[in-house]
């Protein structure tokens, strides 16, 4: 107990001789008190509000339909690089006593139907459950060898932005460009607090939305991309509109094989803007000299910007300009 106390009293003597703020600052340095929002407000049904010195909203959705078919590696990709988002995975394999059994309940039921479409004289029906237990024949068999294995799999992921107007047209964007993909996704909801704690690496799922996956249906997702465009070096175009990180240009980048370059879009798409800013910024950043052939002129009040010249070219005179 006299211990105790004398240990209590050399802690107390060492925090006044520390100056104040500093046993402050010191108390305070906690990495999840660091991090951590003011406040998150779970209340409304279909989004979160993250408060903090700028409010953020989230919205999460899971995936709830999947296509028969993937092609490696796009199924998720829209998703991954879909802006300001989080996307979680939770994979389980199942034990291949389960899948084996799973499997036989679903070839036995599909037996049943194919019995009963070619009872009634359905032959479509038929050819087409012939056709999926033919299909699940050969999953059990290639499981059965080890070829194979089953996966439990939910995705979940996490839309951030700054207002409610952007969440509601981002949530719109998702969801088309998912569906290009013939993948469905729901807005979890009543669920936006058990989504979004499930969408922290916490790893916890609380959705508990799964889908089966084979071996190579569940290599798909893996996100094998990146979204970032452009280089690490060059003159700044603009910023990637999902991202929010500007994108850089360099037309003599070392990844590039050659410094040719060609401008493609529909008439008042912005193709005279883009080489403008290229020629403009280039000059003033890089030092770069640019030569416009400008059979409309359009280009002469660049160069006077830039302190270049503009040099006309005829057919019907007679003098040092007569180049062609
Ligand atoms: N990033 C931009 N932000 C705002 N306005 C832009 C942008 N890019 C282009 N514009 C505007 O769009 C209009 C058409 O642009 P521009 O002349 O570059 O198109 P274009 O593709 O060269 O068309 P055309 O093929 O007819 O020459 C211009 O008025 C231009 O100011
Ligand atoms: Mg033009």
């Amino acid at each position: 107990m006299l211990k105790k106390k004398l240990k209590q009293e050399q802690e107390e003597n060492l925090q006044n001789s520390m100056p104040k703020e500093e046993v402050e600052i010191l108390r305070k340095k906690n990495i999840k008190e660091l991090i951590a929002p003011s406040g998150i407000d779970a209340s409304n049904i279909d989004y979160l509000r993250i408060i903090s010195n700028t409010t953020r909203y989230a919205r999460s959705f899971f995936v709830s339909s999947l296509p028969r078919m993937c092609a490696f590696p796009e199924l998720f990709r829209d998703m991954y690089l879909f802006g300001d988002t989080n996307t979680s995975i939770y994979i389980n394999p199942v034990p291949e006593a389960k899948s084996q059994n799973e499997l036989n309940r679903v070839i036995n039921q599909l037996e049943t139907e194919r019995l009963v479409a070619a009872d009634r004289g359905n032959i479509n029906r038929e050819s087409v459950i012939t056709q999926k237990r033919v299909e699940a024949e050969g999953l059990r068999d290639q499981i059965a060898a080890g070829f194979n294995k089953l996966f439990e799999a939910s995705i979940i992921t996490t839309l951030f932005a700054y207002n409610l107007q952007s969440l509601d047209a981002y949530t719109k964007m998702l969801s088309t460009e998912m569906s290009k993909s013939l993948v469905g996704v729901k807005t979890a909801w009543a669920m936006q607090e058990e989504a979004y704690k499930s969408n922290v690496p916490l790893m916890k799922n609380e959705i508990q939305k799964k889908h089966t996956f084979d071996r190579n249906s569940m290599a798909t997702v893996f996100p094998f991309t990146t979204s970032e465009v452009g280089h690490l070096t060059g003159i700044p175009l603009g910023f990637n509109k999902q991202t929010g990180v500007p994108i850089l240009f360099d037309n003599f980048h070392s990844s590039l094989t050659n410094y040719n370059m060609v401008i493609f879009a529909k008439s008042g798409a912005g193709k005279s803007v883009t080489m403008k800013t290229l020629i403009s910024r280039s000059a003033v950043l890089m030092g770069i000299e640019s030569l416009a052939l400008d059979a409309e002129g359009e280009y002469s009040v660049v160069a006077e910007a830039l302190g270049g010249i503009n040099v006309v070219l005829r057919t019907n005179i007679s003098n040092s300009n007569k180049f062609i």
